[in-house]
């Protein structure tokens, strides 16, 4: 049975979106990757404007701009879980939509949630979501000049990514890898206004012939003392936080010992403040001290062992 249109994404998004935009600017610490994926995006989604940079800078280039243009449809972002992969990959969309001006749709495709394990599941699943995604860039392409495009999602992709070299691999993920590059190669070959990003936590067992095939690979890490001090202070010193509470929040959430991992960016967010708000909750006001109580009592989410390799990103 085909996947439904409806069944295979999550909600769809079409940008601008304020409501990104400001997820997006509430990222700390991308600011280079939001640069690479907004320039990577908006040229294969309105490639007229490197031929435009072209015509202006270097009117002999016809073979480098199409050396750039050929690259294939694939940003793959990389890194530690909670460290802002899926954050940015959800709303990267709005700011090449701004900057483009032109209209955006991300259809998001969630490996991790989908496929029973039935034969042929995450085959069919792929080429459906890559069907949907030429079918959606066609419209806008057809309009004549690129009225927008599209963004594919490809969230924890650590499944499809298994590397096909790898001794254990199901016939039915190596089936999957096929796919996927089959639904690149279409997008590309047909010039479509679309792209497709690929987020994964385990860089080193993404398939070769996928890695090979990325205009860019990205690398997420987990926050420096700088930016956990952002991140902290942003949500605490508005509450009487003084610097030197702040400064022990931020070595405590550090690394603890050699070579240990400090607090991931999630870690942060997700379980550090609303631990201290819950704690202090309904009853009591948040106190300084408190707070580094239960900082200290929290351990950070161990680093991603990628094979037998630790992967520093
Ligand atoms: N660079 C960052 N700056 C600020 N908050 C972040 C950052 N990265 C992650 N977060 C927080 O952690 C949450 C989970 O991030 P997410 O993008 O889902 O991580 P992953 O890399 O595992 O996909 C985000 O919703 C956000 O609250
Ligand atoms: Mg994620």
């Amino acid at each position: 049975m085909k996947p439904t249109l409806d069944g295979l994404f999550e909600r769809a998004t079409t940008f601008p979106d304020i409501d990104a935009k400001e997820r997006l600017a509430n990222l700390v610490g991308l600011d280079d990757q939001i640069a690479r994926l907004s320039k990577i995006l908006g040229l294969l989604i309105n490639p007229s404007s490197l031929l435009q940079w072209a015509k202006t800078h270097h009117p002999q280039a016809a073979v480098l701009v199409d050396t750039v243009l050929r690259r294939p449809p694939l940003v793959v972002l990389a890194g530690d879980v909670g460290s802002g992969k899926t954050e940015l990959a959800e709303t990267i969309g709005d700011a090449v939509a701004r900057e483009q001006r032109v209209s955006l749709t991300l259809l998001p495709l969630s490996l991790a949630s989908r496929g029973d394990g039935r034969v042929g599941q995450m085959t069919q699943l792929i080429s459906a979501a890559f069907d949907a995604a030429a079918e959606h860039a066609t419209r806008y392409k057809s309009t004549g000049k690129t009225s927008g495009g599209v963004i594919l999602l490809v969230d924890e992709a650590d499944a499809l990514a298994q590397s096909r070299e790898s001794a254990q691999m199901h016939h039915e993920d190596r089936a999957g890898v096929n796919a996927f590059i089959r639904g690149i190669d279409r997008l590309a070959n047909g010039r479509l206004p679309a792209a497709v990003i690929m987020c994964t936590n385990r860089l080193t067992a993404l398939d070769p012939a996928i890695r090979r095939r990325a205009a860019d690979v990205m690398t997420f890490g987990r926050p420096d003392d700088l930016q956990r001090t952002f991140v902290l202070q942003t949500r605490l010193a508005p509450l009487g936080f003084k610097a030197t509470d702040i400064a022990a929040l931020v070595a405590t959430t550090g690394s603890r010992h050699e070579n240990g991992a400090g607090f991931t960016f999630s870690d942060l967010t997700q379980r550090l403040i609303p631990a201290i708000v819950l704690d202090a909750y309904p009853d009591n006001a948040i106190t300084a001290s408190r707070a580094l109580d239960i900082a200290r009592s929290m351990s950070a989410t161990p680093p991603f062992l990628d094979g037998h390799e630790f992967v520093r990103v």
